[in-house]
């Protein structure tokens, strides 16, 4: 299974729970990497695809001036939800707008955005072309896209555990079939200027509840039912064991970015 269920994002709880993990234990500061290249702070109107529960916003808002007029947007409502609930109260003298969308069908007007951001989500879209397409069409000339992706071997280790435990490889998570190659070919047929940047980082886990939350907040541990916890638990600490307390996850992720030509989008 390639493409995670909607339903598996109607709440945010389990995008919250897989949140958590890389908080505790990534070196490299994740959202302020991708904020480097996405630079807010030097544009207007800033388009969020996919933005789930608005947890980038979070840390990169207070770096951002408040004149920054940003609009997030969903497949879920829920995230939607959650995203405006959290924001509106941490930061409500910024102009934010919240829209539930597709990112194949977007309900803006042509050239309306500086840049559009699409973090860890085009892997889900049926259509990836299609939603590239949309991203350049609402983005003004020389407008900046930027898609974060997975690397194939992006938590190799967590990947392999999960696939111990529930003997099915990969259930939607952490999805690695757009990887960034194929993310950059794309975007070379909608986007100019195309440039590729890569994060390598180590997360060593040291408690072993933060990999059960995470294992139960995969669509297999959904699939496993009431025993899934158990399963869980059983494996998670059963490797710790055997590893001195310690379980190494090597992240591997890319950020692919483009510009809308000066012409308009490369059709
Ligand atoms: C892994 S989460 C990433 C959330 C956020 N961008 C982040 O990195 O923290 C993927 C998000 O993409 C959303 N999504 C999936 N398909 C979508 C689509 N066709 N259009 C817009 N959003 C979509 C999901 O609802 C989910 O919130």
């Amino acid at each position: 299974m390639s493409k995670a269920a909607p339903e598996h994002y109607a709440t945010p709880d389990r995008l919250m729970a897989r949140q958590t993990l890389h908080a505790k234990y990534a070196n490299v500061d994740w959202f302020s990497w991708v904020s480097e290249h996405l630079a807010p702070g030097d544009t207007e109107h800033v388009l969020d695809i996919g933005c789930g529960t608005g947890t980038f916003w979070q840390a990169t808002l207070p770096a951002t001036p408040s004149n920054l007029s940003l609009t997030l947007t969903d497949l879920s409502p829920g995230m939607v939800a959650q995203a405006q609930a959290s924001l509106s109260i941490t930061h409500p003298s910024h102009n934010i707008a919240y829209i539930a969308a597709d990112a194949t069908a977007l309900p803006f007007a042509a050239a309306r955005f500086d840049a559009v951001l699409a973090m860890h989500m085009m892997y889900h879209v049926p259509n990836p072309a299609g939603a590239l397409r949309e991203l350049a069409r609402v983005l003004r000339p020389a407008g900046r896209c930027c898609v974060t992706v997975n690397g194939t071997d992006n938590m190799a280790e967590l990947r392999a555990l999960a696939a111990h435990v529930f003997g099915t490889a990969n259930g939607g998570w952490g999805d690695t079939t757009l990887d960034a190659k194929a993310t950059e070919t794309l975007m070379c047929s909608t986007f100019s200027n195309v440039v590729r940047h890569d994060l390598y980082d180590v997360m060593v886990v040291t408690e072993a509840e933060d990999l059960v939350s995470y294992l139960l907040s995969t669509p297999q541990a959904d699939a496993a039912g009431a025993r899934a916890r158990q399963k869980i638990e059983r494996a998670v600490h059963d490797t710790m064991k055997r590893s001195d307390g310690e379980f190494t996850i090597a992240k591997r992720l890319h950020l692919i970015e483009g510009r809308v030509t000066d012409a308009g989008a490369a059709l």
